[in-house]
């Protein structure tokens, strides 16, 4: 019985993530999957109510008792400095070494692509590198509020965290018949953690002779992504790149409402969530996309090894997509809740 803890969270978090829970539950069933659902109250409210984001036995048992995790999203602005967010979400990502957060971008229907003439085979996965790098909380802070004041942020990067990164993304490559590997940094002026990074990449990548290998620095990155993200296939990267460069590769195949992830340490534990945030521009409206979550739910199961029925949710999504039962971001005047209950129903009826 695989257990899955679900942790909802701020803003349009619980919105998503109801209509996420429904599918998967939907979907387990329907392939008689073992799993069961989790409810964890974390997030602004109760960071404002005890004061506390999270224990640290709380966090020990949510990696020790549980197969896996869904978040939906943190960010409150009754929580200006995000304190909880970095106590939860970074901290189960350093807690439990998720070193890989796996951010796949696919143009699932080409009317979704804002670009002029999309190319529908558009799909790239990122594996941004997850514990390091400038989210290691290095650096300082010197006479804060005084006209001196200091701040330095400073990325950390080890052989050991790069070269496992490096070989997440082609070993993945290899196993999902993808053609190209693409390193994205700022050599140029990072010149000491590009050395390393595109030393190791030389290292690993000599050992997948049949898979094309790349590097692009991040800023001609952002532009290529927009001029010819068809390019792409797999694309490997540092923490902060990754967060920033899965936001734009997000919109040019659909937007922040489609795009899932996985924060993963494999054979141990992972934490699968939206790219997107809280949004509390449109929280409590019932207007959220929920496909993000929707996809982290296949995602889910996927990693608990249940093909059959991730296939089953990636195609859901598809198809609401197809039929227009989408909410208004996409162009269609679903709520959140509809778009759920439709793949529910399509899931359960096999009806459209
Ligand atoms: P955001 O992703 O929340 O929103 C950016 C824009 O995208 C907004 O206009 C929003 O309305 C839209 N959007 C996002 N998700 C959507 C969805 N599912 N359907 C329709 N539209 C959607 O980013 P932000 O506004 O920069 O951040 C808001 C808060 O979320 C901040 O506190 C931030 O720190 C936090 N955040 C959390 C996570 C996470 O929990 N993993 C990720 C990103 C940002
Ligand atoms: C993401 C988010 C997080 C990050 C924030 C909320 C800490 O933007 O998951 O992309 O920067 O990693
Ligand atoms: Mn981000």
């Amino acid at each position: 019985m695989a257990r899955v803890a679900v942790v909802a969270g701020d803003g349009i978090g619980p919105e998503v993530v109801g209509a996420a829970t429904a599918v998967l539950e939907a979907a387990a069933e329907l392939h008689g999957v073992a799993l069961t659902l989790h409810p964890w109250d974390l997030g602004a409210d109760r960071y404002l109510r005890d004061g506390v984001a999270i224990t640290g036995e709380e966090r020990e048992r949510l990696i020790g008792d549980y197969d896996a995790a869904l978040f939906g999203a943190l960010g409150d602005p009754r929580v200006p400095d995000n304190a909880h967010t970095r106590d939860i979400l970074l901290g189960l990502r350093f807690g439990a070494d998720l070193y890989i957060n796996f951010r796949p971008c696919k143009l699932l229907v080409p009317a979704l692509s804002p670009l002029r003439d999309p190319d529908p085979a558009t799909d790239i996965v990122f594996f941004r590198e997850n514990t390091e790098g400038l989210y290691a909380g290095l650096g300082g802070s010197f006479k804060v509020g005084t006209p001196d004041e200091v701040a330095t942020e400073e990325s950390l990067n080890t052989w050991k965290g790069v070269e496992r990164i490096v070989r997440a993304a082609f070993e993945y490559a290899a196993g999902n018949s993808r053609g190209r590997v693409t390193l994205v940094d700022k050599a140029n002026v990072l010149a000491r953690e590009g050395a390393l990074w595109r030393r190791v990449f030389a290292e690993i990548g000599s050992g997948f002779p049949g898979i094309a290998q790349d590097s692009m620095y991040v800023d001609a990155m952002a532009m290529d992504l927009v001029r010819r993200p068809q390019r792409y296939e797999v694309v490997v990267t540092s923490n902060l790149f990754g967060d920033i460069l899965s936001d734009l590769a997000a919109q040019v195949t659909g937007g922040l409402g489609l795009a899932p992830s996985g924060n993963i340490h494999p054979g141990s534990w992972a934490l699968f969530e939206p790219v997107h945030g809280s949004a509390p521009d449109i929280a409590g409206k019932g207007i959220a996309n929920p496909l993000a979550a929707v996809g982290c739910a296949a995602l889910i199961l996927g990693y608990l090894g249940e093909d059959a029925a991730a296939a089953e949710i990636d195609e859901c999504i598809v198809a609401s997509i197809r039929v227009g039962v989408t909410t208004p971001d996409l162009g269609g005047a679903a709520t959140t809740r509809e778009v759920g209950e439709w793949m529910v129903d399509r899931l359960r009826n096999g009806r459209e």
